[in-house]
């Protein structure tokens, strides 16, 4: 096994839409598509696509949505033994994309709100045996933290990717932990320091790398990534494309975070990924396997 995630998976209700009605107002939207996400899950999904074995520790509901979720695990060849069915709804997240191909999510974590550091410790074995664990904050604070301990434990690498932001996030107990990648809202929050330049944002990682986290990637979007770590900062570009829709980028940048020898190439291979991904329409449907073909169905 490569990767274990820990973490989300929510069913996607994407609105195409083209601006948001005011409070009382009633709009018709062109276009409307349902598929499968969570942050987790989509890590997941764009990580097996490329290739990685992996190993999803995740909580649906007992509904309709967790069939749908479990079934496109098993299509994805995701190892679904830590799938975890729960007497709750399911995640869901209805999502608005604007014709500027910004999103806006709500999530409702529904079973997701359960996953408990016990599950995790149920995967130990699985876990043992992975290279990596990636965690995301759509599950409790306390159980990214027990899988942290965990990680450290068994001597495996931690990426965390702090989305969606939670300002109360102990950064004492992420100490330790290899690749820290959050997106530039999500580091002013996490930091409390401006990041409205280059120059602002390489200040707000020299706080997190005080705190004791090796490697600092932070998404910027069009604009690629930048890496932070104890012997300096770098910026590696993205390529340009024409975007319809962004909302699984970031997920899709992570999903490529497999063995590519160093962070450099990881980071580049991940801005290739996203940057293709938001060249079509939804979540898990925008990533490609490893050849760039689309899965079928
Ligand atoms: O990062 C995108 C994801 O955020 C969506 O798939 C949605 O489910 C939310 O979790």
């Amino acid at each position: 096994m490569d990767i274990a995630i820990v973490g989300s998976n929510m069913v996607d209700l994407i609105s195409y839409i083209h601006r948001m009605p005011s409070e009382g107002e009633t709009v018709e939207a062109p276009d409307f598509r349902m598929g499968c996400g969570g942050k987790g899950a989509n890590q997941a999904v764009a990580a097996s696509r490329l290739g990685a074995e992996v190993v999803m520790v995740t909580r649906v509901g007992n509904d309709v949505f967790a069939d749908t979720t479990l079934k496109n695990f098993r299509k994805n060849g995701i190892d679904t033994t830590y799938v975890l069915r729960t007497d709750a709804s399911s995640g869901v997240a209805p999502i608005f994309v604007d014709p500027d191909s910004r999103n806006s999510i709500l999530i409702i974590k529904g079973a997701n709100a359960r996953l408990s550091p016990a599950d995790v410790e149920a995967a130990r074995e699985d876990i043992a045996r992975c290279k990596l664990i990636v965690l995301q904050l759509e599950i409790p604070l306390e159980t990214v933290y027990a899988t942290i301990e965990l990680g450290e434990v068994l001597g495996i690498p931690i990426l965390l990717n702090p989305a969606p932001v939670a300002p109360e996030l102990d950064l004492e107990r992420i100490r330790g932990i290899e690749f820290f990648i959050p997106n530039e809202s999500e580091l002013e929050l996490i930091t409390g320091m401006p990041v409205d330049t280059l120059d602002d944002i390489g200040k707000a990682t020299d706080v997190l790398l005080g705190a004791g986290i090796t490697n600092i990637i932070v998404t910027l979007g069009s604009r690629g990534a930048m890496w932070a770590h104890a012997d300096g900062r770098e910026i590696i570009k993205a390529p340009a494309v024409q975007a319809v829709d962004t909302t699984g980028a970031g997920d899709a940048f992570i999903g490529e975070w497999v063995d590519h020898g160093d962070v450099t190439a990881s980071i580049r291979a991940g801005n290739r990924y996203a940057a293709d991904s938001v060249t079509r329409h939804g979540t898990q449907s925008s990533y490609a396997l490893a050849d760039g073909s689309l899965p079928e169905g």
